[in-house]
């Protein structure tokens, strides 16, 4: 099993080599090659996305990744910036499938800002279609307004389209995943403005059909980012397109309150996958300490999961998560009175002396 790792920039290095420790303290062999990405990239190679590093993530069985970003970069030309090299990796190995799950963690209810009894148990999944939609339909650009009440202007403009192949495989994807779960699918779309998304709920309706035992229902986006902050537990799993499944997701995320603890998974037909949390590359904490891992650390169970077949190790990974959380321990972000304080690599020493604590305890009781 390879893995590529690519920690990319800010609080990027320091949680993704927590995650390595943890998975280097599993009981399993993984061939692991480290890559620069974002503007860390760009700062060595001048490009976000190397060749190399392209190179390294189409070879491996799965990527785990950090974060990219810092806004030493927003001056740069488009092509150039952290952004385009996570954009490029969706694109060129086809991670159209996004999982972003929402879980309000018991011991975390307070960190909210919604009522505790409003996402206590909070448990969903976020299913964002990630290679289509208006980020990457062409054309799109700057121009002579051609037409309207401004022609002759400067203007600028982007592309929103989905082709069916595209809405079906994304739909089969949300479908079986709603199958595995409470078999609840909300489709968010905008049907009632734009043809993108009125074609994008007919064909998740047409699919549909294939899944009798999955209860489907259709919202207008900006009713489902009211709905989340309202009643967030009525839903199990939402599938958008990749615009609304960006803003959503975090809107989705924040509401648990535990940012810092979100994995995510991004796969492609094949099953490989690149893995990160779902939270940014924080410059402003980088280099301090002070980043929670756990996010990252979650993603490489997810990844031990989806594209390396390793279940087992997945559960062991979540369950020494949740034992660190019960023993109190808590970065910066998720820290409340009466709980301890802890930085990124006292927080890594944490899962991986749980990990070792539950072996220890399965060679006694089978002793
Ligand atoms: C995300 C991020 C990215 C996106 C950025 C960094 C390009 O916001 O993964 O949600 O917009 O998809
Ligand atoms: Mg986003």
């Amino acid at each position: 099993m390879k893995i590529a790792i690519l920690p990319g920039d800010g609080i990027g290095t320091e949680i993704v080599a927590q995650a390595v420790r943890v998975l280097g303290a599993l009981d399993l062999r993984f061939e692991t090659e480290t890559a620069l990405v974002g503007g860390a990239a760009y700062d060595a190679h001048g490009h976000p996305l190397p060749e190399a590093t392209l190179k390294l993530a189409q070879g491996a069985d799965a990527v785990l990744f950090g974060a990219v970003g810092d806004w030493k970069y927003d001056k740069l030309e488009r092509a150039l910036r952290p952004e385009q090299a996570i954009l490029g990796l969706r694109k060129s190995l086809g991670l159209f499938a996004n999982f972003r799950p929402a879980i309000c963690y018991e011991q975390l209810t307070h960190a909210s800002s919604l009522k505790p009894e409003l996402v206590a148990g909070l448990d969903i999944l976020i299913i964002r279609e990630l290679t289509g939609d208006i980020y990457f339909g062409q054309p799109r650009g700057r121009r002579e307004s051609p037409d309207g009440a401004f022609a002759g202007a400067e203007e600028a403009f982007d592309t929103m389209r989905y082709s069916r192949p595209e809405i079906e495989r994304i739909a089969h994807v949300a479908f079986q995943a709603a199958r595995k779960r409470n078999k609840r699918l909300t489709s968010v779309d905008k049907a009632n403005v734009l043809e993108t998304f009125q074609f994008w709920k007919d064909v998740v309706t047409e699919v549909h059909a294939q899944y009798p035992d999955v209860a489907l229902d259709h919202m207008y986006v900006d009713n489902a980012a009211m709905q989340l902050v309202k009643d967030p537990k009525k839903f199990d799993v939402i599938v958008t397109g990749n615009m609304f499944g960006d803003i959503l997701s975090d809107e989705a995320a924040m509401l648990t309150g535990s940012i810092g603890m979100l994995p995510s998974a991004s796969l492609n037909s094949a099953g490989k996958g690149l893995y990160e949390p779902s939270h940014g590359s924080a410059p402003d904490i980088a280099g301090k300490n002070l980043a929670n891992p756990l996010a990252t650390i979650l993603s490489a169970a997810m990844m031990l999961r989806f594209s390396l077949n390793q279940p087992a190790a997945a559960d062991r990974i979540e369950s020494a998560v949740q034992r660190v959380l019960a023993q109190g321990l808590r970065t910066a972000d998720i820290w409340s009175a009466g709980t301890t304080k802890v930085g990124t690599i006292e927080m890594g020493d944490a899962v991986v002396a749980a990990l070792s604590a539950a072996t220890a305890k399965t060679t006694i009781t089978k002793g």
